[in-house]
């Protein structure tokens, strides 16, 4: 039976900290749990939000519905051959712990994304990245149920339609479907990416690295710059880095030289958002409990007592003024629950 509790804090359950709570909240460690509680028709009429590990969300309010935590485990090799393996993992497993075990295991392709907090189910849903890997990489297919025929169905990586910190699931699938499962391939050959320039200077040698020193390498650059949410109540980057018209880049590089930049095609250009959000003079501001990051202008953080209106003010009055100054509509990459005014 899964388990179902009432009145409950969420500050255990994100990773902002914030002084909210949930109506009701229910463990989910199976399919069969799953379709189980869908189908009753208690909570039929009652508002529904999946939540992982809490690590890309930022609650305005109270939730007066439902939670449904997805505690789906287990790590299990549904194919190999000498040169790969198909692993098919529960969507509640900790995302850094797996990658920690498959490392250990001799697999190889997910060591960039290391110390990613939250979930494995989650992973698709954004398409995860970080140091020149994304997760759709590694992903073959990804199992649901819908939420309202609770029927399964799974989704090739094509018909996740993955882009940079997006796919389907954030489009036309977009609560609708529970993640149960991820079908990930991995290498049993070690290949280190180190096309992200800080990783090679991490590493002893960037001739002889192996992926466990990638791993640790990573690990090192994001303690030294991203705040530990254990200690500091953050989600990670609160907005995407936006990708620009050519021309709208050069305007902005006549009036700073120095702005870093991504090309992704004859057209367009990725800006760091950090930069924007730095240069604009935000990085390190501090509005009583809440403020923008000293060392990652990208992220936005609680120092102990903010709200989540709070930090939702805040990230309105840095869209206005990257538009302004810049003309530049930066996105949020967290997913706001709740009311906004
Ligand atoms: P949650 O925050 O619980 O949920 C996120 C969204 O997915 C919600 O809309 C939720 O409803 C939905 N959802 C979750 N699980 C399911 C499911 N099983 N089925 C259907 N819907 C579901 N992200 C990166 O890409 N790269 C980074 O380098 C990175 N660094 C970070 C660093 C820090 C310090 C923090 C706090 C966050 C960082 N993030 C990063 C963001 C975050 O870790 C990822 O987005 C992660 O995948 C979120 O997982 P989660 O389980 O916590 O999801
Ligand atoms: N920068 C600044 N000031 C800052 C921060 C960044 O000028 O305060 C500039 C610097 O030029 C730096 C460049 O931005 O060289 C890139 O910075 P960084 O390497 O820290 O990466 P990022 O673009 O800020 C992205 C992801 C992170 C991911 C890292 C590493 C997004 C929205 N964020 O951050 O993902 O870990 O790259 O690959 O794409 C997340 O999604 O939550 C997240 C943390």
């Amino acid at each position: 039976m899964a388990y179902l509790q009432e009145h409950l804090s969420l500050r255990p359950y994100h990773t902002f900290n914030l002084p909210v709570s949930t109506r009701w909240m229910i463990e989910i460690r199976s399919e069969k749990e799953a379709v189980e509680f869908l189908a009753d028709n208690r909570f039929a009429k009652t508002d529904m939000l999946i939540l992982g590990g809490g690590s890309n969300v930022l609650f305005t309010q109270n939730f007066e519905g439902i939670i449904l935590r997805n505690c789906i485990h287990g790590i299990e090799v549904v194919e190999e051959t000498t040169e790969s393996v198909i692993l098919k993992v529960g969507a509640g497993e900790n995302w850094h712990q797996f990658v920690l075990h498959c490392l250990e295991q001799g697999y190889y392709g997910i060591e960039n994304l290391s110390l990613i907090p939250g979930t494995v189910g989650a992973a698709p849903i954004q398409n995860i990245g970080a140091y020149g890997v994304e997760a759709k990489e590694v992903i073959e297919s990804v199992e649901t149920i819908h939420l309202t025929s609770f029927e399964p169905r799974t989704f090739s990586r094509e018909e996740c339609q993955f882009g940079y910190r997006d796919s389907i699931f954030k489009r036309q699938a977009k609560g609708k479907y529970l993640i149960t499962r991820v079908n990930m391939r991995l290498s049993k050959m070690a290949a280190p990416n180190l096309s992200y320039g800080a990783i090679s200077s991490e590493v002893a040698d960037p001739a002889t690295a192996t992926p466990k020193e990638v791993s640790d390498a990573v690990i090192r650059i994001r303690q030294s710059k991203l705040p530990d949410p254990a200690e500091i109540g953050n989600a990670g980057s609160f907005f995407k880095n936006p990708e620009i018209p050519v021309g709208l880049f050069q305007q902005i590089q006549e009036e700073y030289p120095e702005v870093p930049s991504y090309p992704i095609s004859d057209e367009l250009v990725k800006v760091p958002a950090g930069w924007l959000i730095q240069t604009a003079g935000w990085k390190g501001k501090r509005i009583g409990d809440y403020g923008v990051h000293a060392r990652q202008a990208l992220v936005l953080v609680n120092y102990g007592d903010a709200s989540g209106a709070d930090i939702y003010q805040l990230s309105e009055k840095i869209l206005q003024d990257i538009r302004e100054k810049f003309g530049i509509s930066l996105e949020r990459e967290v997913q706001v629950i709740g009311a906004v005014s």
